[in-house]
Formats: C-alpha cells, structure tokens, sequence
C-alpha cells in the first residue's frame, strides 16, 4: 500500500471512539510508520517538512492550524503549514511559538485565552502544542498544532509529536531553510 491510500484509513482510526477500538499511542504508532513511509527517499528539507504538515492536518482530527516555524537569527520565520494565513515573524520568547523556541520544550496550551501573549493567527483557535526542532542540541525551529477545541492535545499528542518531529529531524537536511 502507498503512502497516499493508508492516509484516510489512518484518518479513520484517530476518530474519537475508532471502529479498530485502537488507543491514541497506537494511532500515533500507525501515524509514525505512515511518517517513515513518507519521508523515506526524500531528504530535501523543504519538501519533508511540507509532506509532514500536510499528513498530520489530514489525519489528525479536530485541528485548524499545523505547520513550521524555523529559525533566523532572534526570530522564526513561517515555514510549510496547512490552515489560514499566518503571522510571518514571531520574535524567540514570543507567543507560544517563542516561548518553546526559548525554553526548548514542548508548551501544551490549553486555552489560549489564557496564555498571556499568544498571538491570535486565526480567531477560532483555543488550544494550541508547540515542539521544539533540536538536533545535535542547537534549536532549528517549532511544529506549531492548532485547535478550535479547548483543551484538544494531552500528553498522548506530545509524546506523539515530539516522537514525529525526531522522524523529520533524522531523515531531512534542513540546511537550505536555515
Ligand atoms: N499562536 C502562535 C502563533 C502562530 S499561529 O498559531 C499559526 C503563538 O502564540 O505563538
């Protein structure tokens, strides 16, 4: 099977109460061998990282907004995503972007009402994971996960996440959009 014909019965199994009666983990254990697939072959950064925010925003249910900041200099800069137009730059420790960027860790947020600072990209948004890219310890940039369900992402989701963004990390050269 090719990796377009496995994504809407990935789809199927990460609905709320899923036919398969699988668990979240093992719904992200599907999702990163559909990742490997994908991204086996390919090391182009820029491609990976486009391919990545499309399966995820595809197959993950309940998200407006899932995509890449990189970093340049004292900022990020908008990478591939799926959703509305975004916020080009966001300065480190800004938003929640900023802020895992400067922490270096995982922010699970969730009502971004009540996160002082968040940047509203798109109103609709209420919950909201930003993952660090790290490699080697030096900070690359965010995969930044967007909800308009309050409280949408749990320590399943961050597990997850950080597990698929190490994938992109060890089978893509990010060189070129640094
Ligand atoms: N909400 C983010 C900004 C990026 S958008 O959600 C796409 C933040 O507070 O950093």
């Amino acid at each position: 099977m090719d990796a377009s014909q496995a994504v809407p019965i990935l789809a199927d199994h990460f609905v709320a109460q899923p036919a398969s009666g699988a668990s979240k983990p093992d719904c992200y254990r599907e999702l990163l061998a559909q990742l490997a697939t994908l991204l086996s072959g390919e090391t182009d950064g820029l491609a990976n990282a486009a391919n990545f925010s499309a399966l995820l925003y595809q197959v993950l249910p309940g998200l407006n907004w899932v995509g890449f900041y990189f970093v340049r200099g004292e900022e990020l800069v908008l990478g591939p995503f799926q959703g509305k137009v975004a916020c080009i730059r966001i300065g480190l420790g800004r938003g929640v972007c900023g802020t895992a960027a400067q922490k270096r860790e995982t922010v699970v947020v969730p009502d971004v009402h009540s996160f002082p600072g968040h940047i509203a990209c798109d109103a609709a948004s209420r919950s909201e994971i930003v993952v660090p890219l790290l490699r080697a310890g030096k900070l690359l940039g965010v995969l930044d996960l967007d909800s308009p369900e309050r409280a949408r992402f749990d320590d399943d989701d961050r597990a997850g996440l950080e597990a698929a963004v190490q994938l992109l990390l060890a089978a893509s050269d990010l060189s070129r959009l640094l």
